[in-house]
């Protein structure tokens, strides 16, 4: 018994040893719990992929001066750095300190689930040029102004964090800026010359914007993919000009119309989503079509309160309709089905052909009179339909996601069995 008793003793003094005096260790990817140990690091020439913190947050936070801490001289190899749950805030130490890299392979530098605040100019080292910078889950609450705009980043992604204002030149502004996503923050303003002009991307999904100037969105005329989903837009903002756009995306607001014309330019639009606003007006149809120009668009005016819509001079061949989850006059409707002849999405026809989900309302004036639906309280009544068909929609399995993702990123494959 004796001797195994001392090994085991060896054993747990080895592991003592290297908890108390831990170092970067190799995993999928390389693993330094804290700063310290990733100063210390030696063997840097091969590490590619490397993380500083833990997933799981069982080291401390510490506040650091990333520009100073980030020595990437020593990583010809490191494409992808994460620092996770490791800073509980960003100081400068030494003003106007400035740290530039060439010729890095870094690509990615993503810090996650770190409370950083504020960011401003000369807290990240520049590594020009940068694929990705995510920010993701940070508890930013405010950018300093100049903060990203001498960097080259293709990707900049600073969703879920607890932005207010977006300060004009804070984002990058270098022709290489590709996509900016600022979901789920608590965005109400924008200022002007905000965004630079090679954008193609850009999300603005789960904020609380009531209105975007003009301005802000002017010099995106590159803009091919827009989402502002889950807002608190009364009005479309202006997007008329913007002539590359495949896919919007204004579901969830507060719309009622948009105006004549908006789409008119956009050859190759192929996807508007004004599912879930406030939409009663049956010309909307008629609003967003312009003849011959979008040959293949799909257009979801999925739970909205049309009680009717205007097809007439529609030519619907290679044209998709999402419409279930309107209050239809089912007069109208009946006419509005024989004029579409099919061009409903898929799951507008599943809906329809079942029995159980109710797809109009009748609003003649004897059932008003019989007492079944009070005159003038249809509201209620439109949101009871809207949570009864949300339901069996879910149950149906139907998503637009896919079909968007077919638009943007178009693989052709097949599976034999
Ligand atoms: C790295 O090298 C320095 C200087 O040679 C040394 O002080 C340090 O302990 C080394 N770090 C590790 C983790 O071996
Ligand atoms: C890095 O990789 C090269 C080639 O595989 C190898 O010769 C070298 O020893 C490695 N360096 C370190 C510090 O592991
Ligand atoms: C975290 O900080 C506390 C208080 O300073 C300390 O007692 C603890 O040992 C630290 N934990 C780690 C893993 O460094
Ligand atoms: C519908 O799509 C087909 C195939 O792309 C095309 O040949 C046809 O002209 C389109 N029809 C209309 C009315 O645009």
């Amino acid at each position: 018994m004796l001797p195994s008793l001392k090994w085991n003793f060896v054993l747990v003094f080895v592991v003592y040893l290297r908890t108390v005096n831990s170092q970067c260790r190799q995993s999928y990817i390389t693993i330094c719990d804290t700063f310290e140990d990733f100063r210390n690091l030696n063997d840097t020439e091969n590490v590619s992929d490397m993380m500083i913190g833990s997933e799981d947050g069982h080291t401390n936070m510490t506040t650091v001066d990333l520009m100073k801490t980030l020595q990437l001289n020593k990583f010809h190899k490191l494409t992808t750095l994460m620092i996770v749950r490791a800073i509980n805030q960003l100081e400068i130490t030494e003003e106007a300190y400035e740290c530039r890299y060439e010729d890095l392979s870094l690509q990615h530098l993503i810090l996650y689930g770190n409370i950083l605040k504020t960011v401003g100019p000369y807290h990240f080292p520049i590594t020009d040029p940068l694929k990705r910078l995510s920010l993701v889950n940070n508890q930013i609450e405010s950018l300093q102004e100049y903060a990203f705009v001498n960097y080259d980043i293709e990707n900049l992604d600073l969703s879920d964090n607890l932005l207010e204002l977006i300060v004009g030149s804070s984002f990058p502004l270098r022709r290489s800026t590709k996509v900016i996503t600022l979901k789920n923050n608590r965005l109400t303003h924008i200022e002007p010359e905000s965004f630079p002009e090679t954008l193609e991307t850009l999300h603005l999904d789960k904020n609380k914007l009531r209105y975007i100037q003009d301005e802000v969105l002017q010099p995106l005329i590159n803009l091919k993919v827009f989402t502002l989903s889950h807002n608190n837009l009364n009005n479309l903002p202006k997007v008329k000009h913007m002539k590359q756009l495949v896919s919007f995306d204004i579901s969830n607001n507060a719309i009622s119309t948009i105006k004549k014309d908006t789409f008119k330019n956009m050859k190759n639009l192929k996807f508007v989503d004004l599912s879930n606003n406030r939409i009663t007006d049956a010309m909307i149809f008629k609003w967003i079509y312009t003849p011959q120009k979008q040959p293949h668009l799909t257009v979801s005016l999925a739970f909205n309160r049309l009680k009717e819509l205007n097809v007439d001079g529609v030519v619907l061949q290679n044209q998709t309709f999402v419409l279930y989850g309107n209050p239809w006059d089912c007069d109208k409707w009946r006419d509005l089905k024989i004029k579409l002849g099919g061009q409903e999405s898929e799951c507008d026809k599943k809906i329809s052909a079942s029995n159980e989900v109710p797809y109009c309302i009748n609003y003649n004036t004897d059932d008003i009179a019989a007492g079944d639906i009070p005159a003038g309280m249809f509201e209620p009544y439109i949101d009871r339909m809207h949570n009864t068909i949300k339901n069996n929609v879910k149950a149906a399995g139907c998503v637009l996601q896919e079909k968007k993702y077919e638009f943007l990123f178009p693989k052709f494959y097949v599976c034999l069995a």
